[in-house]
């Protein structure tokens, strides 16, 4: 017969039907290692309370031992019937420690205090080397940079040319975002960092067990406060999901630039073959598939988001089956940003960026209008006036059809006599980037995400 949990009131098993909806082992398993973890903890809180002998506590941790073996060499899977990790496992301690001994492991605890012990174990892993991931991205961001020196890009808003910036100070603005999502990451941790161990199915347990000596065992400073809020609170999860669709978002917006930096209007960068992938009707193609797949997938992963906080929407206190739901979603998430993440970051780290056509395009469209504006101001004229004068400028060469470094310097002086000859120093994109030099302004120093690294405690710092 298959092991189940419960059974006791029960005339019969459970239809076919209910059987297929319940089971959660092909998504739960990923926790099995996590759970015996937790057994281990659990089996010596029982121990001190006398619940289990020396010998039985020995031979349990044996049992446990051998059974965290079997599953990591996967000589133990979870069956069809078994209906979650908690099942599967409490399955194969029987087979391994009897059924007397096997069957004491469960005093105390429920699955609702097990399942989400084992879930903030695993995202504190997880977010660990998700911050990892991305910090390499921002590193390779930070590195390419540092290459560009003062190479410059047409900065931009609403995708029109506004003013010329460094490439630089540009890619680092790709940087600072993915260094916020490690400090996200790195604070979330501190909510994580409670274990629901021992709350029980919601109100704890009368066997005296000591729930702080479990989350001690498991690498939690403390259990958690409320046995209630322990086994219904998600809102952790969700903050993780938060974090991850933001990191989505993020690459999103990098990736979009790489796609319009590609197209053969723009020729601002041509990827690496190894990053790119061809078409099987043109052989011409050689398309920015990882840049797509990951505007593609920050749909997905603020989809696993909004699904998430809608299953925990007006759920009443305390554990409901609604909230097996919350795990499919952020594991989604991981698996999509693990594999995103490297691609995305060897593509941005070989991608060849052609400076020369960035320069070329970096005056055009009018951008050194804003110099010469401040330029007037500097000279003592309102910005107000200044803002017109120099528009005024921008219309003479539109009707002209020139850019602003071609007007004469009697065009200029018919305009206004302010705009004397000596304005021509401000009108060069060199002398703009270099003119804009506060804080803000300029990339700061190109270590910042190594320092960044250093203080999510990375071991590679
Ligand atoms: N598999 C469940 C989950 O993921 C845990 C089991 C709790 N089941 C129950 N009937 N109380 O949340």
């Amino acid at each position: 017969d298959p092991v189940a949990l419960w059974g006791g009131r029960f005339a019969g098993g459970p239809s076919q039907a209910l059987a297929a909806l319940s089971v959660s082992t092909q998504f739960d398993w990923r926790l099995a290692r996590h759970d015996i973890a937790g057994s281990k903890a659990h089996a010596r809180v029982l121990h001190r309370a006398g619940l289990l002998d020396d010998q039985q506590f020995t031979d349990m941790e044996a049992a446990l031992e051998r059974l965290d073996a079997d599953v990591a060499s996967g000589a133990f899977r979870p069956d069809p019937d078994d209906e979650d990790v908690h099942t599967a496992l409490e399955r194969g301690l029987l087979e391994r420690a009897g059924a007397d001994l096997g069957g004491r492991i469960r005093a105390g605890r429920s699955r609702n205090d097990q399942i989400i012990t084992l879930l903030r174990m695993y995202l504190r892993d997880e977010a660990r080397a998700l911050a990892a991931d991305v910090l390499d991205l921002a590193e390779v961001l930070a590195r390419r940079a540092g290459e560009a020196g003062d190479a410059v890009i047409a900065g931009r808003t609403h995708m029109q040319h506004a003013q010329p910036v460094l490439l630089a100070h540009h890619l680092l603005a790709h940087a600072w975002p993915l260094l916020r999502d490690v400090d996200r990451l790195r604070d979330l941790d501190r909510r994580l960092d409670a274990s629901p161990y021992g709350s029980g199915a919601l109100a704890g347990s009368t066997l005296g067990l000591d729930p702080q000596a479990v989350a001690e065992d498991l690498g939690f400073s403390e259990s958690v406060p409320n046995s209630i809020d322990g086994t219904a609170a998600r809102d952790v999860v969700a903050e993780f999901a938060f974090v991850a669709a933001q990191i989505g978002v993020d690459l999103s917006r990098l990736s979009e630039e790489v796609i319009i930096w590609n197209t053969r209007e723009f020729g601002y960068i041509t990827l690496d073959d190894s990053y790119s992938t061809g078409s099987s009707i043109m052989p011409q193609k050689k398309n920015p598939d990882i840049a797509e797949l990951a505007r593609g997938k920050a749909g997905r992963l603020i989809g696993d988001l909004a699904g998430l906080m809608s299953s925990l929407k007006a759920l009443p206190l305390a554990y409901a089956r609604d909230l097996q739901e919350d795990k499919e979603p952020v594991f989604d998430q991981i698996d999509q940003l693990h594999l995103l993440l490297p691609a995305v970051t060897g593509m941005m780290g070989t991608a060849v960026f052609h400076t020369d056509r960035m320069a070329e395009m970096a005056p055009q469209g009018f951008s050194l209008a804003t110099d010469i504006a401040e330029w007037l101001v500097r000279d003592g004229v309102p910005f107000r006036v200044a803002h017109e004068l120099s528009g005024a400028c921008v219309r003479e060469c539109e009707t002209q059809g020139k850019e602003l470094a071609d007007l004469t310097d009697a065009e200029l002086a018919a305009i206004d006599p302010r705009l004397t000859p000596q304005v021509r120093e401000v009108m060069t994109v060199a002398g703009s980037v270099r003119a804009r030099n506060g804080r803000g302004g300029r990339p700061p120093s190109v270590s910042a995400s190594s320092s960044a690294r250093c203080a999510a405690g990375s071991p590679h710092c």
